[in-house]
């Protein structure tokens, strides 16, 4: 069978706690209670990419209301799932996005990228995408400007380890219909 992709299970949990610590530098890295909430509240918007039974990656999202612009602990890793997603929000928020690099000769970022989205345009009502990038992030940056997406602002002095992620965070939104 080839890669598909489905909603994300509490059974993949330890997989994805993997994938998270291999994708992301530790100060960037996000709780298994937090990605157990987002696959219990929102499943529909927490997707894997499976080979069989393997899990290659996550595409991790939730539905905020729009604003224009949001307060910046907004963006807090770690930050309250409950508190901002809204079913009837028409902004999807990527919360996070990891495809694991030892299998990336099965699935390659941009086309997970694809597919997760493509999913969630046929299910929700969506106006706009906004997502937080690191500023050396610069596979995810490719992906993103190919998207369409613009950098709305910049968060100074987000990350804690500069080395690994640069310490600036961009904050980039793709508004829709431009993906046609
Ligand atoms: C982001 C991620 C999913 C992308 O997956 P990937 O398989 O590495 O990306 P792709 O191979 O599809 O590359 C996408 C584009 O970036 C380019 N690219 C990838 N790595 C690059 C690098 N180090 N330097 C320059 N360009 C690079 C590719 O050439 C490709 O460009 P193209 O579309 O013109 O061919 C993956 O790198 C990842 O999991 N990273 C760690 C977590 C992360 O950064 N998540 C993003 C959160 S916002």
């Amino acid at each position: 069978m080839s890669v598909y992709v489905a909603s994300l299970k509490e059974s993949d949990i330890d997989r994805i706690i993997e994938i998270e610590t291999t994708s992301f530098s530790m100060d960037v890295r996000e709780s298994k209670e937090l990605y157990l909430k987002r696959i219990s509240l929102f499943r529909e918007g927490n997707l894997g990419f499976y080979k069989d039974q393997t899990l290659l990656g996550f595409f991790c999202s939730e539905l905020w209301l729009y604003k224009e612009r949001y307060e910046a602990d907004r963006f807090t890793l770690n930050g309250d799932f409950e508190t901002y997603h809204n079913k009837n929000g028409k902004e999807l928020y990527i919360s996070s996005f990891a495809v694991d690099r030892k299998y990336r000769n099965l699935i390659k970022g941009k086309v997970a990228f694809d597919l997760a989205v493509k999913t969630l345009l046929n299910k929700f009502n969506l106006e706009s995408i906004i997502l937080l990038v690191g500023q050396n992030w610069v596979a995810a940056h490719s992906i993103y400007n190919q998207w369409g997406f613009k950098e709305i602002y910049k968060i100074e002095g987000f990350f804690s380890n500069p080395n690994a992620d640069g310490e600036t965070a961009i904050i980039m939104r793709a508004k829709l219909p431009q993906f046609g």
